[in-house]
């Protein structure tokens, strides 16, 4: 593993080695503190979008474990606008020992782990949010001690964080259901590579149905960084998909809810259901940081990679 760019790309195996080592550093943390296992290294952290969670759990993770992270601004570096991707790659790769990046299109993340003599994690792009979903699978097997044979319910819009976990629950042996409204499913090929995964993937665009003994109800806002001419015309099309406390009543008694947030409260999901007693969304923004680590611990913690994608 050089990189971590979409849940889709790893294996079961791989899943695992991300939770398990998630959850000891956790312990770890919690009990002693975390050992400084990424002493002088450092993370570059190269953003074209607002960030809460990404930016801080990744800063603070970089400090618990001893290294050091750089916050580069939407305007600081205009990632293939002042200066070429590749570029950007190249010389970066010489200060930092893993660039951790926030696109609006996948492929320049691709280009950016391409070009990088070192790892590049994907911080979200508008085609998954692999950090995200380590996050949400390490608070699921916390609140049920393992994913397989749970039903896992996206609510809303077929997106990046859906996809993700769709791929991470087709690894896990979880079942996942993903509602939207007609017309903003997850892409057919996304949902046939889960199923060749060994996924079972629901798809459908009925919420009721889609919630009845649900273990997880899980959703996102309605328009994503990046869509929101949309946001006007989603509001009027999506409300049926909102977690409300009606919604939960109709998943299983112990179900959890979660929200990658930042949330639009009133819309995706009302106060009742987010700071309801189903409600783990604060547990699951703290995992952002365990599982992280877990992320950096594996891809930048041994000595540089051996195998250089290409010279630079
Ligand atoms: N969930 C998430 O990625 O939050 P931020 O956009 O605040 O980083
Ligand atoms: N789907 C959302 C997730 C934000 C964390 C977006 O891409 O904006």
């Amino acid at each position: 593993m050089k990189d971590l760019l979409t849940i889709g790309d790893l294996s079961a195996a791989e899943l695992k080695q991300y939770l398990d080592t998630a959850k000891k550093l956790k312990a770890e943390w919690r009990k002693t503190g975390n050992k400084p296992i990424l002493k002088n290294k450092t993370l570059a952290m190269v953003f074209q979008k607002p960030s809460l969670r990404t930016r801080v759990s990744f800063d603070m993770a970089m400090l618990h474990l001893g290294g050091q992270a750089l916050y580069l601004s939407p305007n600081e570096i205009g990632l293939g606008q002042r200066e070429s991707i590749a570029d950007v790659s190249r010389v970066l790769a010489r200060y930092v020992d893993g660039i951790m990046a926030r696109v609006f299109a996948h492929a320049h993340v691709i280009e950016l782990a391409q070009y990088a003599r070192v790892p590049v994690i994907n911080g979200l792009s508008d085609w998954e949010h692999p950090c995200q979903a380590l996050a949400d699978a390490l608070t699921i097997v916390e609140c049920f001690g393992k994913l397989k044979g749970l039903k896992v319910v996206f609510l809303g819009d077929g997106n990046n964080v859906a996809r993700s976990l769709m791929f991470a629950c087709a690894l896990g042996g979880a079942e996942f259901v993903c509602a939207t409204p007609k017309g903003y499913s997850l892409d057919e090929p996304s949902v046939d590579k889960a199923r060749a995964m060994g996924g079972a993937v629901t798809v459908t665009d009925d919420p009721q149905a889609a919630a009845e003994n649900a273990d997880v109800l899980y959703t996102d806002v309605w328009a994503s960084m990046g869509q929101e001419q949309e946001a006007a015309e989603r509001a009027k099309i999506f409300p049926p998909f909102q977690i409300n406390a009606a919604l939960v009543a109709r998943a299983k008694p112990k179900s959890i809810v979660l929200h990658c947030l930042p949330a639009h409260r009133g819309a995706e999901i009302t106060d009742d259901a987010m700071d309801g007693p189903h409600s783990v969304v604060f547990d699951q923004a703290e995992n952002r940081m365990h599982a992280q680590k877990a992320v950096l611990a594996l891809l930048m913690g041994g000595k540089k990679p051996v195998t250089k994608r290409k010279k630079s």
